[in-house]
């Protein structure tokens, strides 16, 4: 078990597309999700993908803790999860506003539009195959992560960079996001 280096916006390989993983079963890829869940559980982070410890392979590791859970039907709390080639569809036209951090952008969040239900799928490291259907914070999470392994961070997801702050800035002048989820979005 090792905490692995995370990659800071700027980095290149934060803008690169992941390559699938040849062979799920491998040993060394069951070490590395461990290490990925260390250096996520060390960073404080709910997910963390690949590509943010310098590999370009398709992995992402998330959990969706109970303070984390909106009222949209469909979420929930989910236990540490890793996905090897996991894939997504996009389920319907909802969308919702809601905050995101990532331990390659350090101290900023943002409100981020996405698609509120989404079904996703991939292999776990025991070899068995995930296949949820989700909603709220459980399928922001995903598509967060799932985005890194398309090299795409969440500033690029925003549509209104005034939604973009420091941590300790949003605490001392709170944003009320339903306001902005008001706005019509042209
Ligand atoms: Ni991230």
């Amino acid at each position: 078990m090792a905490i692995l280096k995370i990659a800071r916006m700027g980095h290149p390989i934060l803008h690169q597309r992941a390559l699938p993983v040849e062979d799920p079963s491998a040993a060394a890829v069951s070490r590395f999700i461990s290490d990925m869940f260390e250096t996520m559980d060390d960073a404080h982070g709910v997910g963390l993908a690949a590509p943010q410890v310098h590999v370009g392979l398709r992995i992402l590791i998330f959990f969706v803790p109970e303070e984390r859970v909106t009222q949209v039907p469909g979420d929930g709390p989910i236990g540490l999860t890793a996905l090897i080639n996991p894939e997504i569809d996009l389920l319907g036209d909802e969308t919702n506003l809601g905050w995101e951090g990532c331990l390659s952008i350090p101290g900023l969040r943002g409100a981020v539009p996405r698609h509120t239900h989404i079904r996703y799928r991939g292999q776990a490291p025991d070899g068995t195959m995930v296949d949820r259907t989700v909603a709220g914070f459980h399928a922001r999470v995903v598509q967060h992560e799932f985005d890194h392994l398309n090299g795409i961070l969440y500033p690029e997801r925003m549509r209104d960079h005034r939604l973009l702050a420091f941590v300790e800035e949003s605490a001392r002048f709170p944003i009320d996001l339903a306001a902005y989820e008001a706005e019509p979005q042209t």
